[in-house]
C-alpha cells in the first residue's frame, strides 16, 4: 500500500512490476496521483499492471499522452480506425483480413528500438482474452546488466549496436500478418545505432539495451564475434531470475518501460480470439 495516494499498490513477487488497484483511468488523474503513478513506474523497474480498466480508446490515449507524445506504428493497416495512435494487437480476422498484428511480440524485444528516439513505454489494454495461453513475459534489463560477469561488462563497455526493423520482419516472412513492406515503409524504418548499455534518463541506472527482435549486430566487431556476444546477452537477459510472466485478466492495462525492459508474447491456440490495444509513448535518444 502506498501512503497518501488514492490507489493501492502491490509489488509482484518477481524481478519487476507492481499491480495497481482501485484506480480508475477512465477519469483524468489529478497531478498528485499522476506523479505517484509515475514514481511507482520508475520504482518498480518499469512495469505496472492496472487492474480492471473499463476505458475507451480515447481514455487510453489520453492517459498514455501524459507520459509523452505517441508514436504511430509503421504497419498502418493495423491502426485503430480514427485513432492512429493505437495499434491493434489482435489475431481477429474480419472479412478474410487480419484487423491487427496477430504475431506482435513473438520474439523478445523492446518496442520501436529500431527508431532514433525509441519508445519510453507502451500501454497494452486487454479487450478480449483467449481461454488458453496469451501470456506476456517481461525481463528486467537493469538487473540483467548488474548481474553480468565482469568480463562481459568489459567486452560491451562503450560498444554500439545496430537495430533494424527489417531484420526482425524478414524472420516472419510468410506470416499472414506480415505482407512485404513497401518502399515507403522501408524508408520509415531505416537501421539505427544505439549504445549496448544505456543510462535510463529518469533513474540514472544502467540497463542493457539489446534485444533479439531488433538488434542485428554489434559494431566494430567481426560478424562471428558480434553474433556470439549478442547470443550471450540475449540468453543472459531472459534468464528466469529477471523475468515476470503476466497472465492477463479481463481489462488489464499493462504499462512497461521500453528503456529498461524487454518483453515476449507467448501466443495462444489459433481457435481463440485475443484482442488488445497498444499505445506507444516516444522516448529520448539513448546515451
Ligand atoms: C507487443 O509486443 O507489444 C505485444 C505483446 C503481447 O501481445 O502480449
Amino acid at each position: 500500500m502506498t501512503e497518501g495516494t488514492v490507489f493501492r499498490l502491490h509489488r509482484l513477487d518477481a524481478a519487476l512490476g507492481a499491480e495497481i488497484l482501485d484506480l480508475d483511468l477512465s477519469r483524468p488523474l489529478d497531478d498528485d496521483t499522476f506523479a505517484a503513478v509515475r514514481r511507482a513506474f520508475l520504482e518498480n523497474n518499469g512495469l505496472l499492471v492496472f487492474r480492471a480498466q473499463s476505458i475507451t480508446p480515447e481514455q487510453h490515449i489520453e492517459f498514455s499522452r501524459r507520459f509523452g507524445p505517441l508514436m504511430i506504428h509503421v504497419l498502418r493497416q493495423y491502426l485503430l480506425p480514427g485513432h492512429p495512435e493505437t495499434l491493434r494487437v489482435s489475431n481477429v480476422i474480419e472479412n478474410g483480413e487480419p484487423i491487427g498484428l496477430g504475431d506482435a511480440g513473438a520474439i523478445w524485444h523492446s518496442d520501436l528500438s529500431y527508431t532514433p528516439e525509441p519508445s519510453l513505454g507502451s500501454l497494452l489494454h486487454a479487450l478480449e482474452l483467449p481461454a488458453e495461453g496469451g501470456d506476456t513475459s517481461f525481463a528486467n534489463l537493469y538487473a540483467a546488466y548488474d548481474a553480468l560477469p565482469a568480463v562481459i561488462k568489459q567486452r560491451i563497455e562503450g560498444k554500439r549496436a545496430m537495430h533494424s526493423y527489417n531484420h526482425s520482419y524478414e524472420r516472419f516472412s510468410g506470416s499472414k500478418w506480415r505482407p512485404p513492406l513497401t518502399e515507403n515503409q522501408k524508408n520509415e524504418v531505416r537501421e539505427v545505432i544505439h549504445p549496448v548499455v544505456r543510462i535510463h534518463p529518469e533513474t540514472g541506472r544502467k540497463a542493457l539495451f539489446v534485444n533479439e527482435g531488433f538488434t542485428s549486430r554489434i559494431l566494430d566487431l567481426p560478424d562471428a564475434e558480434s553474433r556470439e556476444l549478442l547470443e550471450v546477452l540475449f540468453t543472459h537477459s531472459t534468464k528466469a531470475c529477471f523475468v515476470y510472466r503476466h497472465r492477463w485478466q479481463d481489462h488489464d492495462l499493462v504499462f512497461w518501460d521500453n528503456r529498461c525492459t524487454i518483453h515476449l508474447a507467448h501466443g495462444c491456440p489459433e481457435q481463440f480470439r485475443r484482442h488488445l490495444h497498444r499505445t506507444t509513448v516516444k522516448g529520448d535518444a539513448p546515451y
